[in-house]
């Protein structure tokens, strides 16, 4: 069995393309859920969907680094989404996968189980299920940690981040045919 140790390497190896991109830094300026910044809650994700796969057995079914890779980037939509749609952000819960996955195209060449996981983590709240085993580790990771960090006490001590500094991540897109 992994320990947390081993997760955390296994996600820093696989995922280091992805967490030394320059646009990837943006999600340190901005909090995902409570104090929890978009980029720790993507380490979060990645972490506790490799646990997942490890304790259920399931290395015969699931490609690593594409489970990795795709946690890394399901949230990689480039925005403050408390600021989205003039403060309302009522469409980005049905939105952001699809803006993250466009994203993601632009700066990492993506596999099919990668497109799919990020394109589809949102459901049952959007109505495409994923199409792979990776994805549904993903949704099922995203779940609980946003509950965790939603409801933690540490949201009545939010720490200062760090102001966005160029270069500027891409202009997320609201809508775009899945891919598959
Ligand atoms: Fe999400
Ligand atoms: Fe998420």
């Amino acid at each position: 069995m992994l320990t947390r140790n081993d997760i955390r390497a296994l996600v820093d190896h696989h995922g280091r393309e992805i967490l030394t991109h320059e646009h990837m830094q943006f999600e340190r300026t901005c909090f995902q859920h409570g104090a929890v910044t978009t980029y720790a809650h993507s380490i979060r994700v990645a972490c506790l969907a490799v646990y997942f796969a490890d304790r259920l057995h399931l290395w015969h079914h699931v490609d690593l680094r594409s489970l990795i890779r795709a946690a890394l980037l399901h949230d990689y939509f480039l925005y403050d989404w408390h600021a989205w749609d003039n403060g309302t952000h009522r469409l980005h819960g049905f939105t952001h996968g699809h803006a993250a996955l466009a994203n993601a195209l632009k700066d990492f060449h993506l596999n099919a189980v990668e497109r799919d996981s990020i394109a589809n983590h949102m459901f049952p709240m959007t109505p495409r299920p994923p199409r792979y085993l990776e994805g549904y580790l993903i949704t099922m990771a995203d779940k609980i940690s946003a509950t965790r960090e939603t409801f933690s006490m540490a949201r009545f001590s939010k720490p200062e981040l760090p102001k966005p500094e160029l270069p500027k991540p891409p202009r997320p897109q609201r809508r775009m045919k899945a891919t598959q």
